[in-house]
């Protein structure tokens, strides 16, 4: 067998997957919660519950991996800001950076429209911030330290001997530091970084970039994630491709169809399919105890898939008669998580999703050739093979 670091975090999401499809039994060894009430209580106690990260730690300090007072002063130098991006007037401009970077591909191919995407993504992140860094340039960045995160994140999760704890850390320092000289080349980014410096109680120019740096995987990578999925899943059916573009003639509110297809493809490929805690404290969950020192992981496709909340679950159903009717459990579809760790972009990333889908559908249609479905996981999961779409335009 194949024990490269990506196969091995593909066998990992792809057993998440089976435990919840109840293919396998949880062999794993790790002490999985698919309970809603267990799941809820360990969102609700994070001062218990810590974040465990495990090694993409090395990429520095931000509220996306920080505890306690730490996180709630890290939380307090964006969550205004993402709260402004999130509000409803923030849409048009969304749609029109997703449209203007559609208009400028020059090949068909699925490559250039993800990456269109990915730049789309990485600009509305950035107008957010009020920075004017190229967005393409800090995609590249991205994807080119796309294989450090599949390192420290197989590091996190098994043992490799090929693996070395001193070098990974070395070539993530390496890697903020490259980061940091990007947004150091535009003067209004400069400036947000020593806007944010100046707030953190003795933080220097580098904790500062780290927040930014980790904000923008937050953001980007579940972002394009969802898209990736979203298009995916739309070139699987031209009926219900057809059905998602009749309602783009309604009022943006009144599109039940379009926003029940996008809950579904977040319900049966949520870009976070799991998150990690560890216990602090002994804790009472409702069906069992923690102790100290224990880490939990909760799946979120667990819940996703969990059969007293769902009709047939494990179908892939566009129409899916919990979301139709706006009658589903709400401890069980958590794409953004729950409680005081919710996402902190998740307004914008639903208003995004929608924008992004609409921008598409004004320029293309697509079909997926190919309906297996692969996932490729690292931070996020995503369709592992952009190959077998196949794009048009009208
Ligand atoms: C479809 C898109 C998105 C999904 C599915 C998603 C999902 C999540 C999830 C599950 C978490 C919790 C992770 C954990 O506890 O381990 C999270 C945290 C976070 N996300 Fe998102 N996210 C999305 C988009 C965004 C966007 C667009 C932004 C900002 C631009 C963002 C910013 C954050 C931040 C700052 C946190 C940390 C919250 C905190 O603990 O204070 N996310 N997201």
């Amino acid at each position: 067998m194949d024990h490269s670091p990506q196969v091995l975090l593909n066998v990992l999401v792809k057993q998440f997957y089976q435990i919840a499809l109840r293919e396998v039994p949880n062999d794993m060894g790790l002490s999985l919660i698919e309970s809603p009430d267990d799941a809820e209580a360990v969102f609700m106690a994070p001062d218990v519950f810590h974040k465990c990260f495990g090694n993409i730690d090395f990429l520095g300090r931000s509220r996306l991996n920080t505890d306690g007072e730490l996180w709630r002063h890290r939380r307090g130098l964006t969550h205004a800001t993402l709260n402004d991006a999130g509000k409803p007037n923030f849409r048009q401009h969304i749609f029109n950076r997703y449209t203007a970077r559609f208009d400028q591909i020059s090949e068909l191919t699925p490559n250039h429209i993800h990456r269109a995407a990915d730049e789309a993504a990485m600009s509305v992140f950035l107008d957010a911030f009020g920075c004017q860094t190229d967005p393409a340039e800090l995609v590249s960045f991205l994807e080119h330290i796309q294989p450090l995160i599949v390192e420290l994140q197989t590091s996190s999760w098994f043992r490799l001997a090929s693996q070395s704890t001193p070098d990974l850390q070395r070539r993530a320092e390496q890697a903020v530091r490259q980061f940091e000289d990007l947004l150091m080349s535009d003067p209004e980014t400069a400036a947000l970084l020593t806007r944010i410096t100046e707030r953190m109680e003795g933080g220097s120019r580098l904790d500062a970039t780290e927040e930014v740096l980790m904000g923008a995987f937050a953001g980007i990578e579940s972002t394009t994630s969802a898209i990736r999925w979203l298009f995916n899943r739309l070139g699987i059916n031209d009926r219900v491709q057809e059905r998602v573009v009749a309602d783009l003639n309604k009022a943006v509110s009144e599109r039940r169809y379009f926003d029940c297809f996008i809950k579904e493809t977040l319900r049966y490929f949520p870009p976070i399919p799991f998150v990690a805690r560890l216990a602090t404290q002994d804790f009472e969950l409702p069906s069992r105890s923690v102790k100290k020192g224990d880490r939990v992981v909760v799946s979120i496709i667990g819940l996703h898939m969990n059969e007293t909340a769902w009709q047939d679950p494990f179908i892939f159903d566009s129409a899916r008669p919990e979301f139709m009717g706006d009658e589903y459990n709400r401890k069980c579809f958590i794409p953004f998580l729950k409680g005081p760790r919710t996402c902190g972009g998740m307004r914008l990333a639903e208003i995004e999703l929608a924008a992004a889908l609409e921008a598409l559908l004004k320029r293309f249609r697509v079909r997926n050739s190919d309906p297996k479905i692969n996932i490729a996981y690292a931070l996020v999961s995503r369709p592992a093979q952009s190959d077998p779409l196949i794009y048009s335009r009208i």
